[in-house]
């Protein structure tokens, strides 16, 4: 067993939050379907209207929903209002979502590798990088009053989307809106002056265990559905043999845990970020050093 207590306490900037557990191309209506969200078990489903809806399976107390943004929304707290963004409103976007990918890492771990550009030729070869172009060119990080910004930053690819075959620099902007939830806008190949969306959602189920729900907004008339779905699913398949593999599972947040370089900028501003707002859940502790990473290489 980890660290984590069965009836821990869970900070308010991780429990007052929304949480996705399903995007819209899942639920069937009528079926009952179970999950777990911050170590409680959960069911949900859409009614024969098919209104989205949530319980606590212990309390079967009814949960504050949502369905924002392709994506059924739960909270087991006081959640804030949702995080804006405009893109899903715009007509010519493509709206749709991969299948959700189970991953044994504490959900901050996947949203550090979401930020992660470095990785891209080492994991992705032949779509978001190839050797020998590793390199990551200086960007920019700022926190903001709606979350934190990277900017600036821009990699060679060979096949950048779906529909594009070819080396280009696609331009990264990422945004993260809150602890388990970030944007990214990369350079749209079909048209450079703009960009396509990719969001991660995680559910964090546990503290060392998670799933990922992404949602897209792209600019691509010509793919069909399932080309623009397994292509992205393509990806995500190639980041679980990393997530699943990490130790510890849960994330350092003190930083003389791991080695960082320039490349890591984004990574280090999400963990000092997440250190400035308090977040506890799902990171790995000093205290309990040992007994974790043993209990993470069983
Ligand atoms: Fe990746």
């Amino acid at each position: 067993m980890g660290c984590e207590g069965v009836n821990m306490k869970i900070e308010s900037v991780v429990l007052d939050q929304w949480y996705p557990v399903a995007t819209e191309n899942m639920p069937v209506s009528g079926k009952v379907y179970h999950t777990r969200l911050l170590g409680q078990p959960i069911e949900y489903g859409l009614d024969d209207n098919a209104t989205f809806y949530a319980i606590g399976r212990d309390t079967r107390r009814p949960l504050p929903v949502l369905r924002q943004y392709y994506t059924y929304w739960v909270s087991l707290g006081t959640p804030p209002a949702m995080f804006e963004i405009p893109e899903f409103h715009e007509t010519d976007r493509r709206v749709l979502a991969t299948v959700p990918v189970c991953v044994r890492a504490s959900g901050l771990r996947v949203m550090e590798n979401f930020l992660d550009i470095a990785h891209f030729p080492f994991v992705h070869e032949g779509t978001l990088g190839e050797m020998p172009y590793t390199a990551v060119k200086p960007y920019h990080v700022e926190i903001e009053n709606d979350g934190l910004y990277v900017r600036g930053a821009a990699f060679h690819q060979p096949m950048a989307a779906f529909s594009h075959e070819g080396h280009m620099t696609i331009s990264y902007v990422y945004r993260v809106c809150s602890p388990f939830s970030a944007l990214l806008y990369k350079t749209c190949p079909l048209q450079p002056a703009k960009k396509d969306l990719v969001c991660i959602f995680v559910q964090p189920c546990d503290e060392d265990r998670s799933i990922v729900h992404m949602p897209m907004a792209c600019l691509d008339d010509s793919a069909s559905t399932q080309a623009l779905r397994r292509f992205q699913q393509g990806i995500i398949g190639q980041d679980l043999a990393i997530l699943n593999n990490q130790v510890p599972r849960k994330l350092p947040l003190f930083p003389d845990f791991e080695i960082s370089t320039a490349a890591d900028a984004a990574s280090l501003a999400y963990r000092q970020w997440l250190s400035e707002q308090g977040v506890v859940y799902g990171t790995f502790q000093k205290s309990c050093h040992t007994v974790c990473l043993n209990a993470d290489k069983s």
